[in-house]
This record gives structure tokens, C-alpha cells and sequence, in this order.
């Protein structure tokens, strides 16, 4: 299934040719041949000069590792959370026993620990400082399910560069992402930061971000190197209680939940971290199947394993191992490197060698793994961070693209009567609600370093923007979005009467999502619904902004409201993205990476469910319709809820534009594809409408008969096309039978022969239909 990005290393590898060496010019190429052996005598090359490098990073960790103790070994395995205070680390630095720093981001801290490490350790083996570097570090990009929202890799790349080249400033040259944990359930907190419910649309983004985080070479000083998280099925959490309990078939876990993981590793992905989670009883921390078998040995994973926080110590409180000792042995026989503040690697390590529990060639895995990593990094030759003059963060660059970023990132969701964009006929406009003006929450989760003091909100946006095209009345009316206090209300509506237009941003706090933040009701926090029903009686159209770390159940407003559109938490840029929106300079073009529920009793509901044997059909008898009395078999006996019905409130890849795109001349370029081969799918888009405006293209298949069932539509691919009015193109997709590929129940990737739909549509739940056979 993979695509663009298998192409990744061998890009980087030219990259650096051409950029480093600058030794040769395409354009001196006279003609095809001569650019085609020149291309790949530049590839063997580039391999060649790669594998040389590799060597000489493996030679130089052999002869370190003959030179540690194994005291010295165990150090390198061990991360400690920084208070920020050299002296409590100095002789531990010194020992060797600290590999790894989170979490200080003082540069002349890490300076100085790093002289200590390089000056007065006995092999000068530099430390690695850590952060939480989720989407962004000082300029603040949408969370990650808003990055999702645009499904656009380059936007995505470039986000995580930004964020790289602010954190490498301090010293910061490693982050704990992507996180790319496939979910389905917006209960849990943690959605805010992952890619979404797909893992083809997780897989393509995720492997973005690594690229993004790493630029074109880890040694470069401003990459950081990336880590996927949280390895694995971390998404699956019961109920989405965060931390809770996962049961994954090995089919499932390799279809859904392991793909965006694969495709991090082939991007070249540095380190990942294990999960908290228990997958079928075993947690994922000492899961030798998942951090050996899957990592190592069928994908040849490089780089290292770090455990996430305490989570080598939570083996116990799991009731997977008796005390800190056992855990310690059980994480690193299953093939854990790095041991993430429990320090129980430093507690028990050494008398499990020589107890015989813990094979000192397995610690020479762990550190061999570790080491290459920050000769990978540079930091053997490189240890120290320059302190520019002048820092980059929050750069007008930089402001620019988060501002992008959160263009792309709103998903229109209702625009009755055409009331967005504002035309010139609206000369005033109410700002109601409280997250018009809150520049802490609207940075969204895992913002550790982001300065609320530059985050542009709406109002201010507004204010600043268009403030001479409208008259502008504000009222917060709720202080917070979980405040019930209504005392102003009545100045709200008042306000509403005087306007053309309400502007009414609403939604959750920050604090409500990340992790941790798991809610069991989503619907709006506090007065907020109540808010939008006493707006009503102002009798003006209502333009509902929402922000959030997840998709809310939102029935009752989308209904209640003019406009909607879904913002996520946008980030340092919001206000500027959302104003240019409202106001038509931009159009917009996000679409839901993940499915919207009416209500929270539909959850689990994602777009590629299987089918049941009783799918539901249409007329549905719903609650209201019963009558009383009604006997035993007179209703469907198919697979629905008779109060939320069968179907979402938004569907997965659902967004509005202020145009209208038109799909047309759906084509497979055969009906038949061979087991070995591929066809083409393509249609012609028509900007039907009055804006110049972006697509979001979805391609989808269904298998329809397999030796076990499969889902009833899965993205295969996707493209952002951009329009004029009028415009037409074809969009063509190659579809190659790998990606018809499933694990059935033997845990074998198949394909097998037999029939397929194809669609190819605006979200999926609509789109032109095909078929095609899948012949031997
Ligand atoms: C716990 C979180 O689960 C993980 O995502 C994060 O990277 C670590 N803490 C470090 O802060």
C-alpha cells in the first residue's frame, strides 16, 4: 500500500547529492538516456555512499561498545526527567548513567550537561534531550486530527519542519512524535492528537511528519530525530478510557492498528515508543511479539524503543509482573532500549545479567540501538547546541505556514442559504462565545512551549483584518466553555438584534483533550447549547465556529445554526485562518479524517465497519414511529439504533466547499486486474461553483467475497486538486493489487481473486461507482 513515500529515502538520498555535494546539474543532461544513467549512477552512488556511512557509525559503535563497562551500558538506556538543576545530575552524568534527558530546554543547561557528558565522562557519549514536540514548539499548528483535516502531506512535512527547526534552536533533538495511533472513538482524549479513524489516510500523513521532523538528514543540526508512538493498538483503548485495556485479533492489529507504524519505519522513522496499553493480556511494553517480532525482525527496524512514561513500571500494577526487577527483565527480553524515568533498568539491570536473567548480549542490542541513533544525529561529533542570535520562532515564515495549516484544516459542515463567505451586504457582525478570545485554549492540546501571548485569535483577527469592512460587536457571554453562568445572555442576544450576522465560537477548553482528558458525554460543555437557543430568538443567521480536540455531538447546534465549521483546536495562526475563511479570502477545503456521531451510544461508528449479516435498511422504524403496543416482529430486524438510526452525523472525508464540485466519467482502465498487476481509475471534477477552490479526491474499493469478511469501503488514495471556476480535470489513481491485499485469519497477507467496487467520490459515503475482477 505504499505509495509516494517508498520513495522517501531515495529522494533524500538525491537531496543530498544535490544539495550537499552540489556536484551535478540535470540541466547539462542532453537528452533522456544520458539523464536516466546519470539518475541512477547518482542513486548507486548515494547507496553506495550511505551504506559506507552506516559502516562507519556500526565500526565506531563496536569499538565504544568494547569499551563499556557494563555498568556504562545501562546508563545508555536509562531517560530521567530533567528538573532543570545540573548538580542533582552532575556524577550521574559523569558515571554514564543517563542517556537521555526529557524535558530540559535550557540551552545552557543542556550545554552544560553535555560538557559534563563530553568533558568528564570516561567515553564521552553525548546525551540526547528529549521533548514533547507535538505540532509545534513555539509557533503552534492545529492539533494533529486538524493537520489530518487537510489531508495534505506537504502541509503536514512542513509543519513538523517548522516545529524542528524552533526545537533544535534550544537544543531539543528528539520528539515524541508522530503519534499514530489509529482511533475510533472521540471519547478518548487522546484522539486530539492522532491522525484520525483511517489507517491509509494515518499511514500517508504519519510518515509526512517523520519526514518533516528529520529534514533530509538527522545529522543536519535543526532535525530532530521523530518517534512514533504509541506502539501499538494504543488507539483501542476500552470504551476510550485512556490507559484502558485493548483486545485486537492479530488480523485486525496488522490491517488497522500496525500499517501507519510500517509506513513510519520506511520513511525512516528514528525511534518509537511503546504503549501503555495491554494488547490481549500482554502489555505493549514487554510485547516481544510486537517489539521484536513485528519491528525487528519482519520490518528490520534500526533505530530504538523507548518506553513511554513509567510504563516499564506499570508491567506491575498491570498483574504482568511481580515486582520492578521482573519488569525490568520482561521489557528488555522483549526488546525495550530505553527506559523512560522508572530507573528501574538502573536498579536491576546489573544483577539480572549476572543472574543470567538478562543476556548482556541483549543490552548490547538495546545500546547498539541507542548509539546508532545519536551518531545518526551528529552528536558524537556535534554535541552542542549553537544558541542563534537570532531565533526563528515565530518567524513571519513560520507564522505563515501555521497560518496554512489551519486554513486547510476547517471542515465546512452546513452552509444553508449560502451564508458563508460574508458578502458586503453584511455590514456588522456579533462575536459571541467563549473561545472567540481565548488564545490558551485554542492552541489545543501538548502545547508544553507555545506562548499564549502570539496566538492570534478570532477576534483579534477580526478586528485586525476586516475590522474596516465591519462594524464589530463583541460579547464573551460565557467566560469559559464549560461556564453555565447565563447572568449574560440577554447582552448577547442584544448584541445578535443589532448585527447582520452572529459569529459564535464554541467548543471545549484545551484542558478537555489530550491525555487523560476522556469525557463519556461530548456533547458542548456547559451553557453553550442553551446559548445558541436563546441567540435564535435574535432572529439573525448564525455562523457556529467550534474548536475542539475532537468531534463533539453536535446534532442539536448544527441543526440550531446557519453555518458550521469545524475549526479543531487551529493553533497559534487560528484567528487570521478563521477570519480569512468567514470572510471568503479563503475557501475552505478540510475534510473529516474521522467519522462525527449523533450521539455517544453509536460509538464505535467508523466508515469501514464491516457489513453484518443484517445491514440496516432503509425506512427505518425509529422511536418515534413505534406505536404503543406494538407486537413483537413488526420492526426492521436489522442492524440500527431506533433513537440515533444507522448512519453518523458527518461521515469520514465529509467537508463542504463555497463552491460545488461536480464528479463525472468515472473509468477503470480495465475490468480486470491481475494478481501481479494494476489499473488506472480516474474521473473528470468540475468546478461547478463561483470559487477558485481546493478538492479533496477519495479513492475507495469494497472486496466484496473474501475468505474472511471485509469492510464496506476502504480509502486507498486520495489527492488535493485545486480549481478555478469552470475548471475540469482528471484525476487518475493507480491501483495496484497489493492494494487489495488483507491478513486473513492465518495471519497471512492474501489476495485473492474475485470482485471489487471502486468509488471514486467527495467523502465516502458518495462517489461514482465502478467494479472491477481481481483475476489470477
Ligand atoms: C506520556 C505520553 O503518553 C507520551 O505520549 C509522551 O510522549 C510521554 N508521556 C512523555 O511526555
Amino acid at each position: 500500500m505504499n505509495k509516494w513515500y517508498s520513495y522517501i529515502p531515495i529522494l533524500q538520498k538525491i537531496s543530498y547529492i544535490f544539495v550537499s555535494d552540489n556536484l551535478i546539474k540535470l540541466s547539462v543532461m542532453k537528452n533522456k538516456w544520458m539523464s536516466i544513467s546519470l539518475f541512477a549512477a547518482i542513486i548507486m552512488g548515494c547507496t553506495a555512499k550511505q551504506t559506507s556511512d552506516d559502516k562507519r557509525i556500526e565500526e565506531r559503535i563496536d569499538s565504544l561498545l568494547s569499551k563499556m563497562t557494563l555498568e556504562e551500558k545501562i546508563g545508555q538506556m536509562n531517560q530521567l526527567n530533567s528538573n532543570g538543576n545540573v548538580a542533582d545530575y552532575k556524577e550521574l552524568i559523569k558515571a554514564g548513567k543517563i542517556g537521555s534527558f526529557l524535558n530540559e530546554i535550557n540551552p545552557s543547561t543542556i550545554n552544560e550537561m553535555q560538557r559534563i557528558a563530553m568533558e568528564e565522562s570516561r567515553l564521552k557519549i553525548p546525551i540526547l534531550f528529549a521533548r514533547d514536540v507535538i505540532h509545534g514548539y513555539k509557533t503552534i499548528f492545529p492539533i494533529p486530527l486538524g493537520q489530518a483535516a487537510t489531508w495534505n502531506p506537504t502541509i503536514i512535512e512542513e509543519g513538523a519542519r517548522v516545529a524542528a527547526v524552533e526545537a533544535t534552536e534550544v537544543g531539543i533533538r528528539w520528539t515524541f512524535a508522530p503519534m499514530i495511533d489509529v482511533t475510533r472513538d472521540p471519547r478518548w482524549g487522546r484522539i486530539a492528537e492522532s491522525l484520525g479513524e483511517d489507517t491509509y489516510l494515518a499511514s500517508v500523513l504519519g510518515a509526512a511528519m517523520v519526514k518533516g521532523f528529520q529534514g533530509s538528514s538527522l545529522s543536519d543540526p535543526s532535525s530532530m530525530a521523530a518517534c512514533m508512538k504509541h506502539y501499538a493498538g494504543y488507539g483501542a483503548v476500552e470504551g476510550g478510557r485512556d490507559y484502558n485495556t485493548t483486545v485486537i485479533p492479530e488480523s485486525i492489529l496488522r490491517e488497522v492498528y500496525l500499517p501507519p507504524f510500517k509506513a513510519a519505519v520506511d520513511a525512516g522513522v528514528a525511534t518509537a515508543m511503546s504503549s501503555f496499553n495491554e494488547i490481549n493480556g500482554v502489555p505493549s511494553t514487554g510485547n516481544d511479539f510486537l517489539l521484536r517480532k513485528v519491528l525487528r525482525d519482519e520490518w528490520g527496524f534500526k533505530g530504538f524503543v523507548v518506553s513511554d512514561w513509567g510504563s516499564v513500571a506499570e508491567m506491575v500494577v498491570h498483574g504482568f509482573c511481580a515486582n520492578g526487577k521482573e519488569a525490568a527483565m520482561k521489557a528488555v527480553n522483549a526488546g525495550l532500549d530505553m527506559e523512560m524515568v522508572s530507573s528501574l533498568f538502573i536498579q536491576h539491570l546489573d544483577s539480572l545479567v549476572k543472574e543470567g536473567k538478562v543476556s548482556e548480549k541483549a543490552i548490547d542490542n538495546a545500546v547498539r540501538n541507542i548509539l546508532r541513533i545519536k551518531f545518526k544525529l551528529g552528536l558524537f561529533d556535534n554535541p552542542y547546541v549553537q544558541i542563534p542570535e537570532k531565533s526563528k520562532a515565530y518567524s513571519e515564515t513560520h507564522l505563515a505556514a501555521a497560518r496554512q495549516a489551519a486554513v486547510q484544516s476547517v471542515v465546512l459542515l452546513k452552509n444553508k442559504n449560502s451564508v458563508l463567505p460574508l458578502t458586503d451586504k453584511v455590514k456588522s457582525v456579533a462575536i459571541i462565545g467563549p473561545l472567540a478570545d481565548a488564545p490558551h485554549d485554542q492552541m489545543g492540546t501538548w502545547v508544553l512551549d507555545g506562548d499564549k501571548n502570539y496566538t492570534q485569535t478570532p477576534l483579534k483577527a477580526i478586528n485586525e483584518i476586516y475590522g474596516n469592512k465591519v462594524k464589530i460587536l463583541y460579547e464573551k457571554t460565557l467566560d469559559y466553555s464549560r461556564d453555565v453562568n447565563t447572568a449574560n445572555f440577554g447582552r448577547a442576544v442584544a448584541i445578535a438584534r443589532q448585527a447582520d450576522v452572529v459569529l459564535l465560537f464554541m467548543g471545549e477548553e484545551s484542558i478537555l483533550s489530550g491525555e487523560a482528558r476522556c469525557r463519556a458525554d461530548i456533547s458542548l460543555p456547559g451553557a453553550q447549547t442553551a446559548l445558541i437557543q436563546e441567540l435564535k430568538k435574535a432572529g439573525k443567521p448564525i455562523v457556529l465556529i467550534i474548536m475542539a480536540g475532537r468531534p463533539l455531538t453536535i446534532e442539536k447546534e448544527v441543526e440550531l445554526a446557519d453555518a458550521v465549521m469545524y475549526a479543531w483546536h487551529p493553533g497559534t495562526m487560528g484567528g487570521p485562518a478563521i477570519a480569512d475563511l468567514i470572510f471568503g479570502k479563503e475557501v475552505p477545503s478540510g475534510k473529516l479524517p474521522v467519522t462525527f456521531p449523533k450521539m455517544v451510544g453509536q460509538i464505535p461508528i467508523y466508515y469501514n465497519h464491516k457489513n453484518t449479516g443484517r445491514p440496516a435498511r432503509e425506512p427505518l422504524d425509529l422511536i418515534g414511529n413505534i406505536p404503543p403496543g406494538a407486537k413483537q416482529f413488526t420492526l426492521g430486524h436489522t442492524s440500527y439504533y431506533l433513537d440515533a438510526g444507522a448512519s453518523a452525523l458527518f461521515p469520514f472525508g465529509f467537508g463542504l466547499s463555497y463552491t460545488t464540485f461536480e464528479y463525472s466519467n468515472l473509468q477503470l482502465s480495465s475490468d480486470k486486474m491481475k494478481k501481479d498487476g494494476s489499473i488506472t481509475v480516474s474521473c473528470t471534477i468540475t468546478n461547478t461553483g463561483k470559487y477558485e477552490a481546493d478538492e479533496i479526491v477519495q479513492l475507495y474499493i469494497r472486496d466484496l467475497v473474501g475468505s474472511i469478511t471485509r469492510p464496506v469501503k476502504e480509502l486507498k488514495g486520495f489527492q488535493r486538486i485545486h480549481l478555478a471556476p469552470s475548471e475540469s480535470k482528471i484525476v487518475s489513481f493507480t491501483l495496484n493489487a497489493s492494494d487489495l491485499a488483507f491478513w486473513n485469519n492465518e495471519n497471512k497477507l492474501v489476495i485473492e481473486p474475485g470482485d471489487f467496487d471502486v468509488w471514486i467520490g467527495k467523502n465516502s459515503q458518495e462517489g461514482l461507482k465502478g467494479s472491477f475482477k481481481l483475476i489470477e
